[in-house]
Parts: C-alpha cells; structure tokens; sequence
C-alpha cells in the first residue's frame, strides 16, 4: 500500500502538536506499535518546532510544508520543509547541544534526537532559501491480521 499525504501550515507554535497528531492519524491503518509512534510524533515535533522557531523565527506567516509516504508498509519517509533562514553550518547543527538560540534556553539536542530515532536523516539547507528535512524510518512490525 503506497499512501501520502501533504500539509502546510503557519509558522506558530502551536502547529507543532497538531503537525504530530496528523501524522500518527495518517499512520494509524498501519497499526504500529506505541514506541514507534511515540518516536514519529517526536521526530515530527522536532524538526517542525526548529523549521517554526529557527526557520521563520515564530514569524507567524511563512507556510512549513510537510509530507509523508508510506513506502510500503514498513517504511515512512517524512519531509518537513520551510523557506526560511536556513543552516549555517549544518555539521556543527546536528552536534549534540549546539544551539543558536541559548538565550531562549534551546537544549541543542532536536537534530541529534532526529537522527538517533530515524533510520536515515538528510537535511538540505541553504542560507536565506530554507531548510528541507528528509527522514526515513522503518516500523517495528506489521501485524497481517488487521489488513486485507
Ligand atoms: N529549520 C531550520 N532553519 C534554520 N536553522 C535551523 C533549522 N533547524 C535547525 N536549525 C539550526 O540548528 C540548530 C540545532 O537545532 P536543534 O538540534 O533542534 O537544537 P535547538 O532547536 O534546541 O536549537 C538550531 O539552533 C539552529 O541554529
Ligand atoms: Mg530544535
């Protein structure tokens, strides 16, 4: 089963939430098991808060972009896009506690939780043009019972 679905919303915070429940209502006819849905919901929620806060810095205007497939019915790729202020440096980005936002208390650690919890992340990312996030991860099981 091939599925996908695309979404765009404002860069407010409060998207955040409703961009993680999207995606684990998307998921939901695959039947994954909580832990993977608790890492997709986190994964989700940490790379639209960083294109929200770092890309758009709040701005409340600018369109985040995010899609997600269903290879097959294992395999989720997730795209989170803004086109905003872009990476710097994207190496030192995904160090872990490297933040340009310490004064905002940011732990630094969002890139490297992304990366420990998906099975493959590329970020593409130029200054001034905006930040796309490419993350793939495979789910646990698939239980054939609950599918025709
Ligand atoms: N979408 C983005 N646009 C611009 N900069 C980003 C984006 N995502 C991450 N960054 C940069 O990478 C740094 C590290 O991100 P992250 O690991 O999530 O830590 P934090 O969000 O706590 O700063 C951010 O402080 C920011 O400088
Ligand atoms: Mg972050």
């Amino acid at each position: 089963m091939k599925n996908e679905m695309d979404l765009s919303f404002t860069a407010k915070i409060e998207n955040e939430s409703f961009a993680r429940t999207c995606v684990a209502s998307f998921l939901t006819p695959l039947n994954p098991c909580i832990d993977d849905v608790v890492e997709i919901k986190t994964i989700i929620g940490e790379a639209v808060s960083n294109a929200i806060i770092h890309g758009y810095n709040n701005d409340g205007v600018s369109k985040v972009l995010l899609s997600v497939m269903i290879e097959n019915q294992q395999t989720i790729k997730m795209i989170v896009q803004d086109f905003g202020k872009g990476i710097k440096n994207i190496e030192e980005a995904k160090k872990p506690m490297f933040t340009s936002k310490k004064e905002l208390e940011h732990a630094g650690m969002g890139l490297t939780i992304i990366e420990a919890l998906s099975d493959r992340l590329e970020i593409i990312s130029t200054l001034d043009l905006g930040t796309k996030l490419i993350m793939v991860k495979s789910l646990q099981q698939y239980d054939e019972t609950k599918h025709d």
